[in-house]
């Protein structure tokens, strides 16, 4: 089977501030992506070493490891599950960024560290820590496509603009920034529906659709599991899975379509397959307001999607959701 070449696009999730989502968008997002049939690398510059223990994953080797001891990348790559890679950190990242700091080439070494393999992945997405450290710094530089996670709070705003301004200095521009992820968002207080209100007039078409608070969200992380994973019928999964399908489209993602040889039994010539395989299913299908779905709490239009095998109907307004099995049990 041979697939069309891959576009290795680099995206950094990144913000200023810790704390506001940006490890739980980074694995959920590549997580979806995943599932949806894209090979993904996932770069975990901040010494904490989150994105491992998000994902329940010990890597015996590390982005230290490269940058370092100049280990071959590709040796230095853990699976952490199909079609998603891990190039961990780890906290001797923190000690060595002193020393990275005085190469003469300091703010491009996550650049040339992933570019061996920036062609077997559809996406290498880098998940900074919360400041402007070196490795930070560098993951800005090595992205093409910046996303920002930011809650929906009064200090967001500011908090937005000074990264914006950031940006502008490290990269000349804030052209590469491609997204903006509300997050922890709670639609039952009216400050924070005003508050996304006022993040839609100020960036328009950057803010994606938000992600809701629920706590499904962290107890999935400290168990080491992706939202699919661990609560498919959350309204995290359903979130972060419709989060999948805008930035896919976005992005203008499609799974690269199999190309079926001929065999000696069929000797059609080689051809595009017609049937997508499995994994190209969307992570959420369907999603939109069904006029003859409405919710039997607050009468309005029921939302739709279809999660990890699961059918989820849920309100945006309020709590209710129903959701049913679509194909058999679950491991
Ligand atoms: N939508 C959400 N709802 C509830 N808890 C969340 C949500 N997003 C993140 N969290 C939790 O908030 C904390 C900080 O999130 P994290 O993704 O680690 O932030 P960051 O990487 O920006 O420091 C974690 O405990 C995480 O599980
Ligand atoms: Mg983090």
């Amino acid at each position: 089977m041979h697939y069309t070449e891959r576009m290795g696009r680099v995206i950094a999730v990144t913000n200023l501030k810790g704390g506001i989502g940006k490890t739980t968008t980074v694995v959920n997002l590549s997580a979806g992506l995943a599932l949806k049939g894209a090979r993904v690398l996932l770069v975990d510059v901040d010494p904490q070493g989150n994105l491992s223990m998000a994902l329940g994953v010990s890597a015996r080797r590390t982005l230290y490891n490269v940058l370092v001891e100049d280990a071959q990348v590709a040796d230095c790559i853990t699976s952490a599950r199909p079609n998603l890679d891990l190039l961990a950190a780890d906290a001797a990242l923190l000690v060595a960024q002193p020393e990275l700091a005085q190469r003469p080439n300091w703010s491009r070494l996550v650049e040339q560290a992933i570019r061996p393999v920036r062609s077997a992945y559809d996406f290498i997405i880098i998940d900074c820590g919360g400041s402007l450290t070196v490795l930070n710094l560098n993951a800005l530089h090595a992205a093409s496509d910046i996303v920002v996670p930011t809650t929906v709070e009064p200090f967001s705003l500011k908090g937005l603009s000074m990264l914006v301004e950031q940006l502008v200095r490290v990269k000349g521009s804030a052209s590469s920034l491609r997204a903006i992820v509300p997050t922890l968002y709670d639609p039952r207080t009216r400050q924070a529906v005003e508050l996304l209100d006022q993040l839609r007039a100020t960036y328009g078409n950057l803010i994606t659709e938000p992600i809701r608070v629920n706590v499904r969200l962290s107890e999935a992380s400290a168990q080491g599991q992706t939202i699919y994973e661990f609560d498919p019928r959350s309204r995290g999964a359903a979130d972060y899975a419709r989060l999948v399908e805008q930035l896919s489209a976005w992005w203008a993602f499609t799974v690269p379509t199999p190309i079926v040889a001929a065999t000696e039994s069929d000797p059609t010539p080689a051809t595009p397959a017609q049937t997508p395989p499995e994994h190209a299913r969307p992570v959420v299908a369907g999603i939109g307001s069904p006029e003859t779905l409405t919710c039997p709490h607050c009468g309005k239009g029921l939302q739709r999607a279809t999660v990890a095998g699961y059918r989820v109907t849920y309100c945006n307004q309020c709590h209710y959701r129903r959701q049913e099995l679509i194909s058999g049990p679950r491991r």
